[in-house]
């Protein structure tokens, strides 16, 4: 474990000159094939189990999946003329999403025939960029360049023999490779690398493994691994021993079931009897409890969370929308509440045409970011982004939400059901639609009831 952690983020002036200084050692030192990368497929034959959750999770996917896919061909390589800053874009695209393709030198590889998603899987037999995030990368890993890592500033051991495949087992033994223990496999950076990244414009477009650095969990030692990766018993081979403690490589992430419960929607004091015409105060706390950073995290600039206020019938229909005040006070409180105004783009501004913003019921509360192009417009182009606007939950914290309504003098006398429900979705369906690629499902992080009678 490291003793020390400099964190380095504060700095703009050293994150310029670390993030050039990174990029060219990264190209200059690092000159690999992709053979020097034994494939995904060699490492099924004994550790199948890995490979099964390997290939469910979305590092499998992180080259040939649908939305990588849309999105750096058909919306990143025809923006690269724009600006001078974003003549190389699409080589952090590959960086991050096909590192051995990367390390190649392989920046534009073939576009993938049929990309898969999380509901057509294919058989994981891939050999080349298809490879996205794999076995044989992160296990011939050296080292990393900063300290917290980012813009995939990793050292690749790889060479073009069967390398020895690094981790930290203790005694490992192997028929088909040497074994070498590193500490670079209990560390935060093995994912900080890819999970923090820089973009042209100096925006901090991912800080997943920043946000955890500033959370109670770095403090008392529990790792992105702990999590994600969570210990299980076990053999890590199909030879070997049985090991009271080895790591599941599911993965989990927003499409599973990791997503319900990340966070705690309740309803505070509600009065049990009401009138009809009578209005009514109240709050909704909402607490991230699960999560290790911020939430959402990671592609901020798509992934939503929001929270659904309304008034039901006992049988659940809804009879009242509850939306959220706005807060005349803050000016980018527009951001925080849903919308399908037409006023989000694709690309820069002036490269697509507006569509609308969210694709949701409005009026309802939004935990995400808004990223802002150099005409100040609404983009989910996250390499484009000059301007970051949050409102994300931080790891355990606790926020409240006024509301207030009035219940309305025509509705029937009877039991009511005031309902709260803090909903998950990777990406708005106006984008899924522009992307030519399938809508993403809804996913019930909590919900909270509370009976009303009317009368
Ligand atoms: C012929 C079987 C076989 C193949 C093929 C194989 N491994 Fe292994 N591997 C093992 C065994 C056995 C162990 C040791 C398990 C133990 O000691 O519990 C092991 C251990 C490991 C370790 C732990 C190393 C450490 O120091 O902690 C890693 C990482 C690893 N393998 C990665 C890979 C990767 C990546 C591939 C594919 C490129 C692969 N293995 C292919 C059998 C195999
Ligand atoms: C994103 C990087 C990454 C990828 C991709 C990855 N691993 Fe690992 N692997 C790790 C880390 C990190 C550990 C150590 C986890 C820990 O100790 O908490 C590990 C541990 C292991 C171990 C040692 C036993 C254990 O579970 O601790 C084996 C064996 C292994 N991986 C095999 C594989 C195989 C086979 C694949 C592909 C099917 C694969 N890994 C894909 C990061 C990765
Ligand atoms: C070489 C770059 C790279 C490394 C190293 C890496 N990741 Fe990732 N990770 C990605 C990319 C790219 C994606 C998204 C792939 C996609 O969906 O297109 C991803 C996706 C994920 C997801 C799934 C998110 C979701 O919403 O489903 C989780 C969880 C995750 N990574 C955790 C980790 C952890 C933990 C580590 C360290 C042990 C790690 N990653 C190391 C690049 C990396
Ligand atoms: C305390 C447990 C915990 C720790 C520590 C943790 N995570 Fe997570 N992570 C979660 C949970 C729960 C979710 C699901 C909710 C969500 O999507 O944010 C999640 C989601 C994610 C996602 C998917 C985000 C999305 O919605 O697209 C990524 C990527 C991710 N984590 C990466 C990391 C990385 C990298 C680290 C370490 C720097 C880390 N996590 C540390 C619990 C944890
Ligand atoms: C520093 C590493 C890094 C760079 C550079 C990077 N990405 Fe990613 N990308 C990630 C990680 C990590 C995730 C997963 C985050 C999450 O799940 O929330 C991700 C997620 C995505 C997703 C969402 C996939 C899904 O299934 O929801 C898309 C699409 C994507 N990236 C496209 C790109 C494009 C296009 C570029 C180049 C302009 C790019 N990325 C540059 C690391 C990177």
């Amino acid at each position: 474990m490291k003793s020390y952690k400099i964190k380095i983020l504060a700095s703009g002036l050293t994150i310029l000159i670390l993030s050039s200084m990174a990029f060219i050692s990264n190209k200059e030192n690092q000159k690999k094939q992709y053979h020097y990368f034994e494939n995904p497929q060699v490492c099924s034959g004994c550790h199948i189990e890995r490979f099964i959750t390997w290939n469910n999770s979305q590092h499998s996917k992180g080259f040939t999946g649908d939305f990588f896919q849309a999105q750096y061909y058909d919306v990143v390589l025809p923006s690269m003329k724009l600006d001078e800053k974003l003549s190389e874009a699409n080589k952090d695209c590959i960086g991050c999403h096909s590192p051995s393709a990367f390390l190649s030198g392989d920046m534009i590889p073939p576009r993938t025939v049929e990309p898969d998603n999380h509901w057509n899987k294919s058989d994981g037999n891939k050999t080349r960029a298809d490879r996205g995030i794999f076995c044989d990368f992160c296990h011939t890993l050296d080292r990393f360049e900063n300290d917290p890592a980012f813009n995939h500033d990793y050292i690749s051991h790889a060479t073009e023999e069967v390398d020895p495949k690094r981790a930290d087992l203790i005694f490992p033994w192997s028929p088909h490779h040497e074994t070498e223990t590193t500490e670079v496999f209990e560390d935060a950076n093995i994912c900080g690398t890819c999970h923090n990244e820089l973009n042209p414009y100096d925006v901090w477009v991912k800080s997943t493994e920043y946000e955890y650095s500033k959370s109670v969990y770095f403090t008392r030692g529990i790792l992105c691994q702990n999590c994600h990766m969570q210990p299980m018993e076990g053999k890590p081979a199909k030879m070997g021993w049985q090991r009271p403690l080895n790591s599941n490589h599911w993965f989990g992430g927003g499409f599973t079931g990791f997503v319900e419960g990340a966070a705690i929607a309740s309803i505070i004091e509600i009065p049990e009897i009401v009138s009809p015409g009578q209005t009514i105060d109240f709050q909704i706390g909402v607490e991230a409890v699960a999560t290790g950073h911020n939430f959402p995290t990671g592609s901020v600039e798509e992934r939503d969370v929001w929270l659904h206020v309304s008034l039901n019938k006992i049988d659940g229909k809804e009879v009242l929308h509850i939306p959220v005040p706005l807060n005349k006070d803050d000016p980018n409180d527009k951001y925080f509440i849903t919308s399908n105004d037409k006023v989000a783009y694709a690309s820069h501004s002036t490269l697509s045409e507006p569509m609308e913003r969210d694709g949701l019921p409005e009026g309802d509360r939004l935990y995400h970011s808004a990223f802002l192009d150099s005409e100040g417009e609404f983009t989910y182009a996250q390499w484009l982004c000059v301007e970051e606007i949050e409102n994300r939950l931080r790891p355990l914290e606790e926020r409240i939400e006024d509301y207030s309504f009035s219940i309305p003098e025509n509705l029937p006398e009877g039991e009511y059901l005031l309902t709260a429900i803090l909903n998950y979705r990777r990406m708005p369906d106006p984008l899924a639609d522009y992307l030519k690629v399938d809508r993403r499902p809804v996913i019930q992080v909590s919900k909270d009831v509370r009976k009303i009678v009317v009368r």
